[in-house]
């Protein structure tokens, strides 16, 4: 059957949106992830960070942010004295994506139909938390929060009304910056992530 695909306002708390997100079948990424893994953070944040989805690690912890995409996160909004605490830090896909590869799991890219699906349990978690300011870091956060394809560097790093007294701020994904293989343009990028970064802590 077709699954609707915008939710009412949410009938119950966060854990309750939490609980349920564990057993989610709107697509067929659950069968071969290890659980959901939902967002993470006060239910009153005015902060709301949305990544792309979970990876090897994130899938094994079942939170989100935990591996080394997490720790350059860790990392640079610490240097800009952003609590981590805060912050509600979540992702556009909730199950881990990946092709098998000897004992490795590779990540692969969730697609338009699994970001789709997905929109649900993130408009939901909008609805419930109602932060002020919607952090997408990367391609496939800003597709889920606008529902519009755009190229990145056209809207990254300066704020975007979404609605009401709501903004968007877009930056890039930390594991970007990972799999930048020259030193100098790694460091020359982490800069700029940082300063992306530090334009948050301002808006906050
Ligand atoms: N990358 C993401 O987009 N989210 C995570 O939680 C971890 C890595």
């Amino acid at each position: 059957a077709k699954l609707p695909d915008v939710p009412a306002a949410p009938a119950g708390s966060l854990d309750e949106l939490r609980d349920q997100a564990r057993g989610c079948t709107r697509c067929d990424l659950y069968c071969h992830a290890t659980q959901t893994v939902f967002g993470e953070g006060p239910p009153d944040a005015r902060v709301m960070f949305v990544g792309e989805q979970p990876g090897d690690q994130e899938d094994l912890a079942g939170r989100p942010f935990v591996g080394p995409a997490g720790k350059v996160f860790d990392q640079v909004i610490g240097e800009v004295s952003i609590d981590r605490g805060s912050l509600y830090v979540t992702n556009a896909v909730k199950h881990f994506k990946y092709e098998p590869r000897g004992k490795r799991r590779i990540h692969q890219k969730p697609n338009m139909g699994e970001v789709r699906q997905c929109r649900w349990w993130l408009d939901l978690e909008l609805a419930s938390i109602k932060p002020k300011l919607v952090v997408a870091m990367g391609a496939t956060a800003l597709l889920a929060l606008t529902k519009k394809k755009q190229r990145l560097e056209d809207v990254r790093g300066k704020p975007i009304a979404l609605f009401e007294d709501r903004q968007l701020f877009v930056t890039v994904h930390p594991s970007y910056l990972l799999r930048i293989p020259d030193e100098v343009r790694q460091r020359e990028e982490r800069a700029r992530f940082s300063e992306d970064m530090a334009n948050v802590r301002r808006l906050i």
